[in-house]
């Protein structure tokens, strides 16, 4: 389905954010990811469960159910399932069928996200987590902002598109993030195994009056922005001002900021988006007028990000209307083609590996 070749949706062996630790407890937490409805809930001892959301009775929501010890208990004629999936209790019988049972989903807590596998739980791989150390996302050192979460009406890849272009920040973000040429500034396209990354310095670039007053920043700066795509769901860069004239391999930037983005397909035309940033504390506290995470800085990333969320509901409204859509290719979609390229090319080895792509049981 558009922006990809028909028939290709999501791959499954892989990890995906399914939501941010906070949410996840004694009560449970129904989410849909990748078109399979998902019951999240903790264990006593607080290890997180993630099971196919469904009771394989009547397919009453587990979502809806109650969470009694370590399992969860189907809120409609009573089946309890253990957090591997089998069931262990049955109201109306002793029997137990052996295939009245859910899939228990691969999960990882890293940071202040829960991560989900949504495939063959036996080839998840804790190694293909993006090393949140590496990134900086673990640095104590640094400030940063809890996740913030939407619930997105359209498809994961327009906001993954959104992200693999940032020409977008000098239109959709223009009084925001959007100071400095971004759109007319070439870009410098880099990529590997599983990643495309994306690079601008911006001489001499105007700050928008959201960065002087949100962020302490005044004059003209350099700029350097950055973001790296780790197919299918995972982004994470930095925007960093620096003074006019300053060598970006040498210089201390006045501001450095690192921005981590997960997006989370949810149906075949909804996603979910986890956005995060750390803040060099070192570099944010130049104006005392204007101190790390305070309530109007929140306020303005909020700004910022709702802006996208809303672009992509819009996108999704006409794509619902129109049923597809023939694009018309610019210069600047270079980056954003091969980051695309890159999950239907995952998508596509998994069909092509039978084994690899299977269903989760039970559906
Ligand atoms: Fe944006």
């Amino acid at each position: 389905m558009y922006p990809f070749s028909a028939g290709l949706y999501a791959p499954r062996n892989r990890w995906y954010v399914a939501a941010r630790s906070a949410e996840v407890g004694r009560v449970a937490l129904e989410r849909f990811i990748l078109d399979e409805p998902v019951v999240f809930y903790r264990t006593e001892a607080g290890e997180a469960v993630a099971l196919a959301g469904r009771c394989p009775h009547r397919g009453y929501p587990l979502g809806r159910g109650r969470i009694d010890g370590d399992a969860v208990v189907c809120g409609y004629h009573g089946l309890r399932f253990e957090v591997d999936g089998h069931c262990s209790h049955i109201p109306s019988q002793d029997v137990i069928p052996p295939n009245c049972r859910v899939k228990a989903f691969q999960v990882a807590e890293h940071w202040e996200w829960l991560w989900i596998w949504p495939g063959d739980p036996a080839l998840a791989d804790l190694a293909l987590i993006p090393d949140h150390r590496t990134l900086g996302l673990t640095d104590p050192d640094w400030i940063k902002r809890s996740p913030l979460y939407w619930q997105v009406e359209g498809r994961y890849q327009l906001l993954n598109d959104n992200l693999l272009d940032l020409t977008h920040l000098s239109v959709l973000h223009a009084d925001t993030i959007g100071g400095g040429d971004v759109a007319g500034t070439q870009e410098r396209h880099e990529e590997g195994d599983g990643w495309v990354r994306s690079l601008r310095w911006i001489p001499n670039a105007h700050v928008t009056d959201w960065v002087r007053e949100s962020r302490g920043i005044e004059g003209q700066v350099d700029r350097e922005i950055m973001l790296t795509f780790a197919a299918p769901g995972f982004h994470f860069g930095h925007d960093r001002y620096f003074p006019v004239g300053s060598d970006p391999a040498t210089a201390t930037p006045l501001l450095d900021i690192r921005i981590f983005h997960a997006v989370t397909p949810a149906t075949q035309t909804t996603c979910h988006y986890f956005a995060s940033s750390a803040v060099d504390p070192a570099t944010f506290e130049l104006s005392a007028t204007h101190p790390p995470d305070t309530a109007s800085a929140s306020a303005s990333a909020l700004k910022i990000f709702t802006e996208d969320v809303d672009a992509i509901s819009e996108i999704e409204r006409l794509l619902g209307a129109a049923g597809t859509f023939e694009e018309v290719r610019l210069r600047a979609d270079v980056h954003a083609l091969r980051g695309r390229r890159m999950v239907q090319e995952m998508i596509r080895a998994e069909q092509l590996s039978p084994a690899a792509a299977k269903v989760p049981d039970g559906h």
